[in-house]
């Protein structure tokens, strides 16, 4: 950890970022979200490789965006800096590339202010995806929203319930963002789950911030009218594998389903 932790931060309950930060091989968790991780794993050996299949994911669709010429991104969730972050991808396609990280967690967030001092290019924001306007406003700052975007939504919107309304947030996101923007989401589902992992799901309650798993098809209206690039919305090993072996014999046990959509909106005038 870092010698300065964050004044705001509960030690008492574990951090959804910090425990996705244990699973990934990082060093900045504690305890107490050590202990949740251990327990996860144990009913859950698959966990990690999720996790890692995740990443993955969301690297092979920033390099689909940088080949589709989108060159400023907007990552919200973006957890814990970890090998192969956003800006480290796109910056090394583009070093011009501009990535504005969104987290609600206080450790993500002093973790990447630490990471990214000295790039101009980047910044971080303490925020929270229910609050969409206040980040379309603050991410302005250094996005140029009239032209196309990467909206990065990587494994993130399970941890909006129902009630807070995901869908109308997203729609909130998709309609600041000009045509030719991209939008990327990873997101857990129930769908071909094993009892196991549902139940791994529930302790997810003991965070903050607990998941909700969502079926193939709710996951697929959080890209709205966007057109979904081939091959749709798949179980993250099958979204355009670096390989033709890579993906997995039972894709299913990853959890999550993904995809990436294009807003094909004409432009107006
Ligand atoms: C599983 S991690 C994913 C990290 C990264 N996007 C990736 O794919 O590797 C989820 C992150 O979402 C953050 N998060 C959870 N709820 C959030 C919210 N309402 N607003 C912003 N970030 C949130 C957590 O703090 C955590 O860092």
């Amino acid at each position: 950890m870092p010698e300065a932790i964050p004044t705001e931060i509960d030690l008492t309950r574990p951090s959804a970022a910090r425990v996705y930060d244990y699973f990934l091989g990082g060093a900045h968790n504690f305890e107490i979200d050590r202990r949740l991780a251990e327990q996860i794993a144990a009913m859950t050996p698959h966990l990690p490789a999720t996790m890692r299949a995740g990443r993955e994911f969301l690297r092979r669709a920033v390099r689909v965006l940088l080949d589709a010429g989108i060159d400023q991104f907007l990552d919200i969730g973006s957890g814990i800096p970890t090998v192969g972050n956003v800006h480290e991808v796109a910056q090394a396609a583009d070093p011009e590339a501009r990535v504005v990280y969104v987290d609600i967690d206080p450790v993500a967030v002093a973790h990447s202010r630490e990471l990214l001092a000295g790039n101009e290019l980047t910044t971080v924001l303490h925020a929270d995806l229910r609050e969409p306007e206040r980040i379309l406003t603050e991410a302005r700052a250094l996005l140029d929203l009239g032209r196309p975007v990467g909206i990065l939504l990587a494994g993130v919107v399970h941890f909006i319930p129902d009630a807070d309304h995901p869908a109308e947030l997203l729609a909130t996101l998709r309609s600041a963002a000009a045509p030719g923007s991209h939008l990327v989401i990873s997101h857990s589902t129930f769908e071909d789950q094993p009892q196991e992992m549902l139940d791994a799901q529930r302790l997810s309650a003991r965070t903050d911030t607990e998941i909700t798993l969502r079926s193939r098809a709710e996951i697929t209206g959080f890209f709205g009218d966007w057109t979904l690039l081939e091959p749709g919305v798949v179980h993250m090993p099958l979204w355009r594998p670096d390989s033709p072996s890579d993906p997995d014999d039972r894709p299913e046990r990853f959890g999550a389903f993904c995809g990436v959509a294009r807003n094909d909106r004409p432009v107006l005038g």
